[in-house]
């Protein structure tokens, strides 16, 4: 694993002339938006990476983006991989074990989800505070490469907890409503059932959605500072559930993305 963490990273530094982000961003379905706002300096299609496993989402692109935001340097993952679509958990964070030996310091995830809570609405934004892993398979299982992370990583604080309490505070400067809550991954494709939806309330989520949570697992276990953030792009409220609509998600997620780009953007600005 190690090597071709290495072979990986050393291939992107060739190309991308040693260009060392800061910070990781792995943005989610329909929120590509903040790439907008990075000036580019080089740009890597996943299927051109030597080991980098290949999105399989038409809505997804599949790029990994190098430049400045705001004055630091990121590199961007433009499309993030699902365990749904066939890709065992360690491929799924591959990529951020990459990211890490390139020399990231802070991971930032967005992605979009389902409310739980009745007072959470749908185009909301929530920042995570904390996960239920109900993907049920842990990325770290196997052989343990100490010199990543430890054997049994902790978990107390997945999610930074200055990164969340500075968040807050932009969103309430900026008016915009921002809630923070319990994200629950399922793998999905299916969406729930309304009997799954009140479960997964009562077990204590907030949210539910089909990434993130391996990727956060992996972070924590190289010790790295983990940002989370879900737009709400429907209610999983199962009382008065409709039928899922991609359309309806999608554009849901396009109208609310840009208040998540501003309180991001904002966000690795003060780092
Ligand atoms: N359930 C699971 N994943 C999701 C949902 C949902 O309701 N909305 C967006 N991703």
């Amino acid at each position: 694993m190690s090597q071709t963490i290495h072979e990986t990273a050393d291939y992107i530094n060739k190309k991308t002339a040693d260009f060392q982000p800061e910070i990781g961003i792995i943005l989610g379905t329909g929120l590509g938006g903040l790439v907008e706002e990075i000036d580019v300096a080089f740009s890597l299609m996943y299927p051109n990476i030597p080991n980098f496993p290949i999105s399989t989402l038409e809505f997804h692109s599949g790029k990994l983006i190098f430049g400045t935001l705001n004055g630091k340097r990121v590199v961007a993952m433009q499309g993030r991989l699902h365990y749904y679509e066939g890709y065992n958990m360690q491929q799924i964070t591959f990529p951020v074990r990459v990211m890490k030996e390139l020399g990231i310091k802070y991971l930032f995830v967005s992605n979009a989800a389902g409310s739980l809570n009745p007072d959470f609405k749908k185009g909301d934004l929530m920042v995570i505070d904390d996960h239920i892993n109900l993907q049920l398979e842990s990325p770290l299982r196997g052989r343990n490469d100490a010199e990543m992370g430890p054997r049994f990583p902790d978990m107390s604080e997945p999610y930074n907890r200055k990164l969340i309490a500075d968040a807050l505070a932009i969103a309430e400067k900026d008016g915009i409503t921002c809630h923070k809550g319990v994200y629950v991954s399922v793998t999905g494709p299916n969406l729930e059932t309304r009997a799954e939806y009140k479960y997964l309330r009562i077990i204590g989520g907030d949210a539910v959605g089909m990434s993130t949570v391996p990727e956060v697992i992996v972070a924590n276990h190289m010790s790295l500072p983990v940002f989370a953030i879900s737009v709400l792009t429907d209610e999983g409220f199962p009382e008065v559930l409709h039928p899922f609509s991609l359309e309806d998600i999608l554009e849901t997620a396009r109208i609310a993305e840009p208040k998540m780009t501003k309180i991001l953007s904002q966000l690795i600005s003060r780092l």
